[in-house]
């Protein structure tokens, strides 16, 4: 039987204050009309006492706990973020004490931007072994201290928030599917570093990431799919990143994916890059929509340009 990596539980944290459309509307020139039809965000979160760490430490004690997974037999930590606090130590060399994690325990923060979960689902499987089974994927981010509050054309976009995924090596019929890459791209999408000569700010040509976006997303799926040997029809869930409602719809319809396949959760929450698909996948746990044995197919998208796909298995779920 060929290894596979399947999903043993999941947390979420988020900042408490929400902040509506209508707030956005005396910072910028917009409209909740215009914000829910071209994007399908109605709220989204904004950190006020909390931080990128803090958030990462929330949802990655709340899988741990829920997993039931002895720390000891964890074999890597990876944080995936384009927010970190600190540049060092990395996020997951923090959550390693506030875990509990051994020594031994590989620690690192990785930026594949809003493909940033799956991009650390493949990597994490390859550190994984027969003693230590067990992964913490943690996706953290705080876009809102990165949005320029005078460009109403990014600011609506992007909220704070933060997943996790306790994952296991599993045997499985399929084996390690994914399909993943990226395009060499500072045109359409960057974010200088605070480091730079200018502002840290999100800067996005919205119609070009659009275009790359419905343009990748299908073709990344049947990837993963022609490598798995499945159909659609064996997939039960596609969780794709959160960036845009009409991006979402756009794939369903071109796969000919019915509603209840392709989950999204992006009216609650907005944009929050590399954190939307495990913030996804803890909605569906707590939805009790995730079972054993359930495939699962998530897909993100973003800065870079990257992309990335991997087939996800339920295991048995906490
Ligand atoms: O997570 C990383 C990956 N990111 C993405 O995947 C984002 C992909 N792109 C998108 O989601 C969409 O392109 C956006 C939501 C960013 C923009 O939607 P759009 O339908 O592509 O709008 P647009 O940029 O073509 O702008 C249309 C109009 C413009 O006005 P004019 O020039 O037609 O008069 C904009 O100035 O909408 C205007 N506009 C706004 N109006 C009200 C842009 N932002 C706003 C706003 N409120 N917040």
């Amino acid at each position: 039987m060929k290894k596979g990596i399947e999903l043993l539980a999941t947390g979420s944290a988020l900042p408490a204050k929400v902040v509506t459309n209508e707030d956005l509307r005396r910072l910028v020139d917009t409209s909740d009309e215009w914000i829910v039809k071209r994007t399908g965000i109605r709220e989204r979160r904004h950190c006020v006492g909390e931080n990128q760490f803090s958030l990462a430490a929330g949802a990655a004690q709340a899988a741990l706990e829920r997993s039931g997974v002895d720390p000891a037999r964890v074999a890597a930590c990876i944080v995936t973020t384009i927010c970190a606090d600190n540049i060092s130590p990395s996020c997951a060399c923090l959550l390693q004490r506030a875990l509990g994690l051994p020594e031994q325990t590989v620690c690192f923060d990785l930026n594949g931007a809003c493909a940033g979960f799956v991009y650390g689902l493949q990597v994490i499987s390859g550190l994984l072994t027969e003693d230590r089974p067990y992964g913490i994927l943690v996706s953290s981010e705080t876009l809102s201290r990165l949005s320029d509050f005078t460009d109403r054309s990014t600011c609506v976009l992007f909220g704070d928030g933060a997943g996790a995924a306790v994952v296991g090596l599993c045997d499985s019929p399929y084996g390690l599917c994914g399909d993943f890459g990226s395009r060499s791209n500072r045109e359409v999408l960057y974010i200088p570093s605070a480091t730079a000569s200018e502002p840290s700010y999100i800067h996005m040509e919205g119609q070009a990431v659009f275009k790359f976006a419905v343009d990748i997303i299908p073709r990344c799926i049947d990837r993963v799919l022609q490598q798995a040997g499945l159909t659609m029809d064996g997939v039960d869930l596609v969780v794709m990143h959160q960036a845009n409602a009409r991006i979402i719809d756009h794939v369903a319809k071109h796969l000919k994916l019915p509603p209840e396949k392709c989950f999204k959760n992006i009216a609650r929450y907005g944009n929050m890059s590399s954190a939307c698909i495990p913030i996804a996948l803890d909605d569906l746990y707590r939805e009790g929509r995730l079972s054993a044995g359930m495939r699962l197919l998530p897909v993100g998208f973003g800065g870079g340009l990257t992309w990335g796909g991997a087939l996800l298995e339920v295991g048995d779920i906490k």
